[in-house]
């Protein structure tokens, strides 16, 4: 069973008279476990698919199932729980409090979400993230890098099915995006499934499915997982809409 499937997406923002189509006809289908990378150029509607996909945004046509579950027509706290038991999403402003440590930052859903915030699950995240030593450091005390780790942990906390990333590495140089890319590539070996909206081409390629979005609309799938490490291989391109 898919993770996520959206069929015939379109989100339309309205201001005034004008309407603007963010995404045209979406089809898209994730399955648990995939890692896929969203590119396109700006104002392709990156955002707002990953937006609609993490049920952050509702669509103005078409569906979404999430785990199973239809998300049209929805009530907003039952969307809010749905979200909140399978999504977790990183951004690229990273949106850590900043009077609270690492530690507690990635503590503030488990508040939310009244679960039970114990030591070593904290602890475990930490760890995870690779941030076992830098837990009681304010976001102030903590390099670009690591604050995008704090964030990760926060999203990784409620032990979601799907990470959600738009743009993490977009205030991060280069080694530190490759890091970054390194820890998702390893979560995503543990069984979580990733989709990560990014400029980087060359990072976009490191996953097993890359998309490209352009004018609302999904043009390409490349199939990645077959050339990982292979550059005899020739990708293998399938178009979905010219
Ligand atoms: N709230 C909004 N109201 C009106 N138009 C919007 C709104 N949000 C996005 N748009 C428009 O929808 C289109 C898609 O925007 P989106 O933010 O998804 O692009 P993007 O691919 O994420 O771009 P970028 O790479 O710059 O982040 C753009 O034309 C944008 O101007
Ligand atoms: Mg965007």
């Amino acid at each position: 069973m898919s993770v996520l499937e959206a069929k015939d997406l379109t989100k339309i923002y309205r201001r005034g008279r004008e309407e603007i189509y963010a995404l045209k006809h979406v089809d898209f289908n994730v399955n648990p476990g995939d890692f896929v990378s969203i590119i396109g150029p700006s104002g392709s509607g990156k955002t707002a698919l990953l937006n609609v996909l993490g049920c952050l945004d509702t669509p103005t046509s078409g569906s979404l199932q999430l785990n199973g579950t239809e998300t049209n027509g929805m009530k907003e706290t039952d969307l809010v729980k749905l979200r909140r038991d399978n999504i977790g999403f990183v951004f690229q402003q990273f949106y850590l409090m900043p009077t609270l440590t690492a530690r507690e930052n990635i503590e503030l859903p488990l508040l939310f979400s009244k679960r039970d915030g114990n030591k070593s699950k904290i602890d475990d995240v930490l760890e995870m993230v690779g941030l076992a030593d830098r837990g009681d450091h304010l976001p102030g005390q903590l390099s670009g890098g690591e604050m995008q780790r704090v964030a990760i942990g926060r999203a990784l906390i409620n032990d979601p099915k799907i990470i959600l990333a738009d743009e993490p590495t977009g205030n991060l140089d280069s080694a530190t995006s490759k890091m970054i890319f390194e820890l998702f590539s390893e979560l995503n070996m543990k069984g979580l499934t990733l989709i990560i909206v990014t400029h980087n081409l060359d990072l976009a390629r490191q996953v097993q499915k890359m998309y490209t979005l352009r004018d609302g609309q999904i043009v390409s799938c490349e199939d990645l997982a077959c050339v990982q490490g292979r550059d005899d291989l020739v990708i293998q391109q399938e178009v979905v809409r010219a």
